[in-house]
């Protein structure tokens, strides 16, 4: 990826001027209330720790729903996942990515089974200064056949694994147990933060089409044209991303509208929430807007767990939020259908615009 290709520069045009400011960061929450001691149990929710004060709960489901509807964004400290897990599988996606492109092509993904490598050139993206690779939680994972609204049938896609490292896949089954547990213990702190009960929203994740993304931003010799990924929203549930201490990320403020940097703190993860959550909210909490910058001396790696629902899963606003007064302003759409829909436009780069929530608007 070391030349720029004439492509990649005209497809930039469309770019907005990158500004940034340096501000405040998103709010920094801190975990530490709940067991450290957890279950094993990954689908059932962590039990906040017995004879903790109240308060110091209320304090917690408070901060998070500040977090929630005033940015969208926080980072989150002393969340019980092992430092030796994030490590072990860090390492492992930096060797993975080190090895020559015709290596990672090896697990190439296709338009059949989404899981696997791609670099710009492979996907026609000439848009996104990265390379990627992606791997489901669930394995195989149960995802609809075709994204056409009215076949039902569902297939399974598996995992592609590398040969190189050999430890890659124990690293990555580690990880993702982790990431799980701790997208479960947010989601009933959001759940309470709503004021539902705390296991109010985990019945839609039993068969969940959960995955990981490894994402390498290789140094761009034209970081003040290029992108490492465009201005979007995540579509899912939740995202808990560990980024690396270059950084790159950045959140466009409610308040302003103005792109705000994620500042690199270490051993934290950074969550936000998804379309799914803006819909179940009712739009109490929304999506927010977030791009990643690239620069000419280092590369970045970066690792989002997009926590996302069963396909089955017909996402509307939750009825206990909504009110004659405060009517659904969704209609229910189906997840499954709205991930195939996705993920084939990001296949296949149609021109068309790709799936939105808001065409399930009200
Ligand atoms: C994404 C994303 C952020 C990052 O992959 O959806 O927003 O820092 N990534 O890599
Ligand atoms: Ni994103």
């Amino acid at each position: 990826m070391g030349e720029v290709d004439p492509a990649f520069i005209q497809a930039l045009e469309h770019r907005p001027k990158l500004s940034t400011i340096e501000a405040q960061g998103i709010p920094v929450i801190d975990l530490s209330i709940f067991d450290s001691n957890e279950s094993s149990n990954l689908s059932s929710i962590q039990p906040l720790k017995a004879g903790v004060e109240g308060r110091q709960r209320v304090n917690l489901v408070e901060e998070i729903g500040e977090a929630c509807k005033n940015w969208g964004f926080f980072q989150v400290i002393n969340h019980g996942v092992p430092l030796e897990t994030r490590e072990k599988f860090e390492s492992a996606a930096r060797k993975f990515f080190a090895q020559s492109t015709e290596e990672k092509r090896k697990v190439r993904r296709d338009e059949v089974n989404p899981q696997g490598y791609y670099d710009t050139e492979l996907t026609k993206n000439v848009r996104d200064w990265k390379e990627v690779f992606d791997l489901t939680v669930k394995n195989p994972a149960v995802i609809p056949a075709s994204y056409q609204p009215g076949d039902r049938e569902v297939r399974e896609s598996v995992n592609r694994w590398p040969e190189y490292p050999p430890e890659f896949r124990e690293a990555f089954e580690e990880y993702a147990t982790e990431m799980e547990k701790l997208s479960h213990k947010l989601l009933g702190l959001i759940s309470l933060s709503l004021g539902l009960p705390e296991n109010r929203l985990s019945g839609f994740f039993n068969d969940h089409i959960s995955f990981i993304r490894l994402n390498h931003y290789p140094p761009c010799p034209i970081p003040h044209q290029a992108l490492g990924v465009g201005r979007h929203k995540d579509g899912g549930a939740l995202t808990v991303l560990a980024q690396d201490e270059v950084g790159g990320l950045e959140v466009k403020r409610k308040t302003d509208e103005e792109w705000v940097r994620v500042k690199p703190t270490p051993d934290a993860y950074i969550v936000n929430v998804g379309d799914i959550v803006q819909v179940w909210s009712n739009e109490k909490y929304e999506s927010v807007e977030h791009r990643v910058t690239v620069n000419s001396e280092r590369e970045r790696f970066s690792i989002p767990f997009f926590f996302n629902p069963d396909h089955h899963v017909m996402v509307e606003p939750l009825e206990e939020l909504t009110t004659e007064q405060n009517p659904p302003k969704y209609r229910a759409y189906n997840w499954g259908k709205f991930f195939a829909t996705r993920r084939r436009s990001n296949f296949k780069k149609l021109d068309v615009e790709n799936i939105q929530i808001s065409h399930f608007k009200i």
